[in-house]
């Protein structure tokens, strides 16, 4: 039996290009996202409504047989004019709750949804993808407030979860990582004078993101890592 990776966010830009990749490495996939979808392998769900969590549990536990891993793939930067804060004055609560509510509560909601599935023999890999700007170490600039709050948030879960699911099942591993800038809806407001050769294509980002996925262990679980396999101070 095909071994499954379960890819959350899979109609954004790397979400699909991971979908793709994991293909290619002989994997099927299970996906979630808030696009429709006919197939059995895919939920249509908004991850950040409470709702959530019993839903994605109960369609998660007919899918558990083969699942080796979870690459969350959902982030959220700008809308519309609204985007990433300059200073201070900028920061509303607002906009700051709806950044935490994709970047961080998704997250936690699917996690939760996870949660009872867990044997005490499982080696499930969890993946999030977070960014670097969310190290609250690597802060040498300042601004983008709601982003980086929330990436940081996303951070100091996946450090507990990786605690809590450790003590439960100690083959599990649980890390976030920085996926490399990427053009995609997220970051095309930003990129647009960003050095060409620091620029990724989707396919290369994924490529990255399924080997640093497939090269986890229960030994590297609780830390955030750049694309290149290094590991970021949080
Ligand atoms: N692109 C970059 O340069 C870059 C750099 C550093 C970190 N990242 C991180 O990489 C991840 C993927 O970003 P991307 O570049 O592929 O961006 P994207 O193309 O804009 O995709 C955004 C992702 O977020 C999900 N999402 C957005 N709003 C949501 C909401 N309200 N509720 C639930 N899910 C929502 C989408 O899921 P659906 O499938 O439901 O559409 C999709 O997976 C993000 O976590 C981002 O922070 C990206």
């Amino acid at each position: 039996m095909q071994k499954s990776v379960l890819v959350a966010g899979s109609h954004g830009t790397i979400g699909k290009a991971v979908c793709e990749r994991l293909k290619l490495a002989g994997y099927d996939t299970l996906t979630i996202s808030r696009a429709q979808e006919t197939s059995l392998s895919h939920l249509n769900i908004a991850m950040t409504e409470p709702e959530s969590v019993a839903a994605m549990s109960n369609w998660l536990s007919e899918r558990m047989e083969n699942l080796v891993g979870v690459i969350h793939c959902a982030g959220f930067l700008h809308e519309g004019d609204k985007g990433p804060e300059k200073n201070l004055k900028q920061l509303n609560a607002d906009w700051l709750h709806q950044s935490i509510q994709v970047n961080t509560i998704s997250h936690v909601h699917l996690a939760q949804a996870l949660d009872s599935l867990i044997r005490r023999r499982s080696e499930l890999r969890w993946l999030s993808l977070s960014a670097k700007v969310g190290s609250i170490e690597d802060n040498g600039l300042g601004g983008w407030y709601s982003y980086r709050m929330s990436k940081a948030a996303l951070n100091m879960f996946i450090k507990n979860l990786s605690i809590e699911w450790g003590r439960r099942a100690s083959g599990t591993s649980v890390i976030a990582m920085h996926p490399g800038t990427t053009p995609s809806a997220l970051s095309e407001p930003f990129t647009r004078n960003w050095p060409k050769d620091k620029l990724y294509s989707p396919q290369l980002t994924a490529e990255r993101i399924v080997s640093v996925f497939e090269s986890m262990s229960a030994e590297g679980t609780g830390k955030l890592y750049h694309h290149d396999g290094s590991v970021i101070p949080w």
